[in-house]
């Protein structure tokens, strides 16, 4: 019997909509892979349609999805998978539900200033909100309590998105994650 039980984790990546959440998730997704971890990506819309077509955008409902998402990712975690969410996860207290509950946890703040989002907006979100179409978008109406302490912050709006997963790759590395002669 081969034993290979690798050490999971979860790397939570939480920023206001557009700051390139998802675009980091699957590019760090790709790196993990070709490095022969297991992944698995819970990424926003996605995942709400699958875990939380019930919820909407309140703060309880989004509390609500944040807690399942976070059980999800125990789950996983516990069983040696690299999980990458991509979430909102707009309160302080979901995200440090979500580090207990996880335990190998690593919140990447992924930052950009609202102005550059809105100019990016690949949704059109942005939009809506501005035209009363929406009343409920983080950075707009809604509130987004910044990260206090995050294992890494990450400017979208100053840095690449090579140099920004790199930044997490690094950090993996250095919480004994991942294995540095494997990743460069
Ligand atoms: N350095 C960068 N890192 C990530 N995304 C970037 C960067 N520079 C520009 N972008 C662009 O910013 C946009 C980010 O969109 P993305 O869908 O990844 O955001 P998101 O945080 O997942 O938003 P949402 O919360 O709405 O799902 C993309 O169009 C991406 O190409
Ligand atoms: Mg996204």
């Amino acid at each position: 019997m081969v034993i290979d039980m690798r050490k999971g984790f979860g790397v939570w990546l939480t920023g206001i909509p557009a700051s390139g959440k998802t675009t980091i998730a699957r590019a760090l997704e790709t790196v993990l892979r070709e490095n022969g971890l297991n992944v698995e990506v819970l990424d926003g819309d996605e995942v709400r349609k699958n875990l939380s077509p019930d919820l909407g955008f309140t703060k309880e409902d989004r509390e609500t999805h944040a807690r399942r998402v976070a059980y999800v990712t125990k789950l996983l975690v516990r069983n040696g998978v690299a999980v990458i969410v991509g979430l909102i996860s707009p309160f302080r207290n979901f995200r440090e539900h979500a580090r207990k509950q996880i335990g190998n946890f690593v919140e990447v703040w992924v930052k950009c200033p609202v102005e550059e989002c809105m100019k990016r907006d690949p949704k059109g979100l942005y939009k809506k909100a501005i035209n009363g179409e929406i009343n409920d978008l983080t950075g707009i109406q809604d509130p987004y309590e910044e990260p206090l302490n995050p294992e890494v912050t990450v400017d979208t709006s100053k840095e690449s998105l090579e140099e920004s997963v790199n930044k997490i790759l690094r950090k993996l590395e250095d919480l004994g994650y991942i294995n540095p002669k494997k990743t460069n």
